[in-house]
Parts: C-alpha cells; structure tokens; sequence
C-alpha cells in the first residue's frame, strides 16, 4: 500500500488525475472502476481539464461504475449516472457505449446484480478501480457488517450513510434506503486501486482502515491485502497518522 501525501483537496485532485491519465495513456483501452461523491469531483474537473487540453482521449476507455442508488432513474439529479454524465462523461469523447453503472431502476434485486457482474466480466477485469472513503469505511457501498460480499449485491443503507448523503436531498426522506453495489471480491480484482480521501473528518477513519485490523467491520481495511493500492490523501486526512 502506497500512501501519497497531498498538501490540500486541490492537490489530491490533480495528483489522482494524473495517475488516471497515466493510465489511460499506457492504455487507450482501459477499463476504469470509478466512483462518485464530493471527493473525486476534483479528480473528475482536471481530467477534463487535461482533455479540454488535447492531452487526454477517452474514446478507447470502458467504465463501470461502484453502484448505484435503487429507485432512482437515469435522469434523477441524485443517480449516479446524472453524476457521471455531469462530471465526467458529458465533458469527454467517452462512447457513452462502454459506460456502466448499475441499474438503479431494475426493482428484482438478483437481476440487477446478476446483470451487472456480467457487464464488468464482459469488460475484461477493471485496469485501475477509483475509490472514495465513507465515515464509517464503506467502499462502495459495501457497509460495516460480518462479511465481505463477493459481487454485486443489493444493501440496505445505514443510519450513518442516509446521514451523510441527505446534504444532497431536499430532506432525509428523500435519500433512497438502498442501492446496487460492487463487492469486494470485485474491487479486489481490480489490477491497480486508486483511493482518494480529503478532510479532518475523515482521519479517524484512515487510521482505522489502513493502520488496523482487517476485518468487515472496517470494510475498506481488507485494501490492505491488495498488493497495488495508492492511496492519495491530503495533510488533513493523514492527520492521525505518522508517515
Ligand atoms: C460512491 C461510493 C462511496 C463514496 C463514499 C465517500 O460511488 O462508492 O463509497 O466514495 O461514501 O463519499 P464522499 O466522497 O462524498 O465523502
């Protein structure tokens, strides 16, 4: 596990961004593993950037996505796939073909989750897998509990994520109870992981995941047995830890 220190979000951002175009760069046709949430925004406004550029092409690059929101159609301003068309994929030469987000709008569970390991398997494996860092250390939206779920499953949100997320919604009732995501086995699949992470809120958690016990508890802590994991964090987030 590579632990790269970032001065601030800005910094996180564009050195996440360049190991992305790193990537894309050594493979015009990579699949990417991305995520959403307020932490890879940055990342997402300076790949663009590089585009807008001419420095970057897409056109050769599949995604898949960690999950999605069950419940919320495509043109919903809180589904992921609004997000990804937002921040993202509206602004590049990605074929919007090769983009797969689970889907948030099939109501029988097992299809869902049957349907999208078949996209990410016909993808060929995910070259770099994107992720964010939840309070409680979900990945994805794989939440503390007893297990490590293997491939995609249907969760019920806890408390503490409906929490986080309801800034996004008029009110907490309106923040969807479950969702569609990756397992584990899946994100641990991926050849290279790339965590991004940002803010004085989110020390405790990196200490936890990274410098403790591996257990589903902490579900991100099993990254520790990934042999190809970077870790991009600002002076905020590795303020518990020594480096
Ligand atoms: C999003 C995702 C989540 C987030 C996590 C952190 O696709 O899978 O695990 O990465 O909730 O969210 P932010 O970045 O908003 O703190």
């Amino acid at each position: 596990m590579k632990i790269i220190k970032a001065k601030d979000y800005d910094d996180m951002s564009r050195k996440a961004a360049n190991i992305i175009s790193a990537q894309i760069i050594m493979k015009p046709s990579c699949v990417l593993g991305l995520a959403t949430g307020s932490t890879p925004i940055g990342t997402y406004a300076r790949l663009v950037e590089q585009y807008q550029q001419g420095d970057l092409d897409f056109s050769g690059v599949t995604t898949v996505n960690l999950d999605e929101y069950k419940g919320l159609n495509r043109e919903n301003d809180q589904s992921y796939y609004y997000f990804m068309n937002d921040n993202l994929f509206s602004k590049v030469n990605i074929d919007l073909k090769k983009t797969f987000l689970p889907d948030g709008m099939e109501p029988d569970a097992k299809k869902a989750c049957e349907d999208y390991n078949r996209v990410i398997a016909a993808t060929g494996g995910v070259d770099l897998q994107l992720l964010g860092l939840g309070h409680n250390g979900h990945i994805g939206f794989n939440e503390p509990g007893e297990v490590f779920e293997a491939e995609t499953h249907c969760v019920d949100l806890t408390e503490s994520t409906i929490a986080a997320n309801k800034r996004f919604f008029a009110s907490e009732e309106e923040v969807p109870r479950q969702a569609y995501t990756m397992g584990i086995k899946t994100i641990m699949q991926a050849k290279k992981i790339l965590l991004v992470v940002s803010g004085a809120d989110k020390a405790s958690i990196v200490k936890e995941a990274f410098y403790g016990a591996i257990t589903p508890r902490v579900q991100a802590s099993v990254l520790q047995l990934h042999k190809d994991v970077i870790i991009v964090a600002d002076e905020a987030a590795l303020s518990e830890v020594c480096l």
